[in-house]
């Protein structure tokens, strides 16, 4: 059975299930929110390392003002309400992205990652403003700046995701097949699962049936 550290999750569908259930894109946000709350359990039911989260792209910005504004509200208060019980799980946070956002945000990040810095059960990292090709332009740019070799090993060190394992799995949900610029290094040789339901349905009975299949996938790198 393959070994799994680290799932990715692109959680796609929040705003039709707001539309479609409650005729708001921003409940679909909050109902979002609980999924990722269930994930997070699964996760470490699962004993996985790594859990990749992708919350916030830099595409979008291009979204309505008010939909943005409820998205960092949300972030707000889950981390206002929770990182105090994500520490004592002794989960580390950390942020993927940059981060600039209110100051009040920002400020909120960066006391989450360090509270849990030396945290051992489950690493989440939640991407925030993040865009892969961003990433490897500005990885690029500081190999260059080091006069370093350029290889894979090294490569790998300037990206945000230094230190983390690739990818094993990543899920897509709300019926969408595209990777919409989310790590397009570390998903080299990632097990991708698209799943049709949209996020805030999406369960840990869904999850665990996907790290199933996962299990029994031959994974050859490339051999045979
Ligand atoms: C994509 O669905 C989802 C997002 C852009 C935001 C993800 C946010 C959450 C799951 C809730 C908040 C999470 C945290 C950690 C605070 P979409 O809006 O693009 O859905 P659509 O394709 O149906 O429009």
């Amino acid at each position: 059975m393959n070994p799994l550290k680290h799932v990715a999750i692109i959680m796609d569908g929040n705003g039709r299930w707001g539309l479609k259930f409650k005729n708001s894109r921003n409940a679909g946000h909050k109902a979002g929110l609980k999924t990722v709350e269930k994930i997070i359990k699964a996760t470490i039911k699962n004993n996985i390392k790594f859990l990749t989260l992708y919350a916030f792209s830099t595409e979008n910005w291009k979204r309505p003002k008010k939909e943005i504004n409820y998205l960092f509200h949300l972030l707000e208060n889950f981390l206002i309400n929770r990182i105090e019980e994500l520490h004592k799980k002794n989960i580390k946070l950390k942020i993927i992205g940059n981060k600039n956002f209110s100051k009040k945000l920002n400020k909120l990040l960066i006391y989450s990652e360090r509270k849990t810095k030396n945290n051992k059960k489950l690493q989440i990292n939640l991407a925030l403003n993040y865009g892969s090709k961003l990433e490897l332009i500005s990885a690029f740019k500081s190999i260059i700046k080091n006069k370093e070799a350029i290889n894979i090993k090294n490569f790998s060190n300037h990206l945000q995701t230094k230190n983390i394992p690739d990818p094993d799995i990543l899920i897509r949900t709300g019926d969408t097949n595209r990777l919409s610029n989310f790590l397009l290094w570390q998903l080299a040789y990632t097990e991708i699962f698209f799943e049709k339901k949209l996020w805030p349905s999406f369960n840990d009975k869904d999850y665990n049936k996907i790290i199933k299949k996962y299990k029994r996938i031959k994974r050859n790198f490339g051999g045979i």
